[in-house]
């Protein structure tokens, strides 16, 4: 009787893209990158973090902005003694103006710049800076190539495992999952954040690869060439 009510539950939260795992979530691994700003839950940190530690080869993160998924992948890779290259990128915004500019015309619609980004600004710094700080205080910078600017327009290396935090829509999906693929080896691991149901079909959709684990939002895949 208790695993048909946990079965049910479990079926309910999903559709509303939450897990049973999301509600008694504990920091299993103390990851220091949970003391960084960001949107990222303890269980999409855990998950990058495993995931960073089970793929090999070169790295690249799409959207590091303060750095808090940045150093769930460089913990890993501290911890697991891999000689990796990891390469990050965040464009260098230095305004709301700027920010609403790109994503008003990514998103097809009119996007509020949210706080965290609003005080980025404020210092006069770009999220690029801010996350090389961030990562210093944590003893950490020396694992990334952190830098500032477009993926699309700079990046010509290809990866084995790819983390994209800029797949927020359709639109946003249908912009950068082209160069992603692009950039990507053949079975190269995508972890792709924002993945709620229409997003995963989306990217299913646009690419030949398969779902292989989910955590919260936290989306993996494996890209079949
Ligand atoms: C949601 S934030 C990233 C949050 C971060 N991963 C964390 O753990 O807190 C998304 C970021 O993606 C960056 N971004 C979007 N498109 C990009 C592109 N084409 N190249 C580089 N960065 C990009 C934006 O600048 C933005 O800071």
């Amino acid at each position: 009787m208790k695993k048909i009510l946990r079965n049910l539950l479990e079926k309910f939260l999903l559709t509303r893209g939450l897990t049973l795992t999301s509600i008694k979530h504990k920091n299993f691994f103390n990851l220091k990158a949970l003391t960084i700003p960001g949107w990222f839950t303890s269980a999409e940190c855990e998950s990058l973090y495993k995931t960073t530690m089970l793929t090999n080869g070169p790295i690249l993160e799409i959207g590091h902005f303060l750095g808090r998924s940045t150093a769930c992948i460089c913990e890993a890779l501290y911890d697991s003694k891999k000689n990796r290259r990891f390469n990050s990128y965040d464009l260098g915004f230095t305004s709301a103006e700027e920010f609403k500019k790109f994503y008003d015309q990514v998103h097809k619609r009119d996007v509020k710049v949210p706080q965290l980004f609003e005080q980025v600004y404020a210092e006069n710094m770009t999220s690029t800076a801010m996350a090389m700080k961030n990562l210093q205080s944590l003893g950490l910078e020396g694992f990334v190539n952190l830098i500032s600017g477009d993926f699309i327009e700079l990046d010509r290396e290809k990866y084995d495992f790819i983390f994209c935090d800029a797949m927020h829509d359709v639109h946003e999906i249908k912009l950068n999952l082209p160069h992603i693929i692009s950039h990507s080896n053949n079975h190269c691991i995508w972890a792709f954040h924002d993945m709620r149901d229409e997003n995963i079909d989306a990217v299913l959709r646009l690419s030949n690869s398969k779902l292989i684990d989910r955590a919260h939002s936290l989306g993996t895949f494996i890209h079949l060439g």
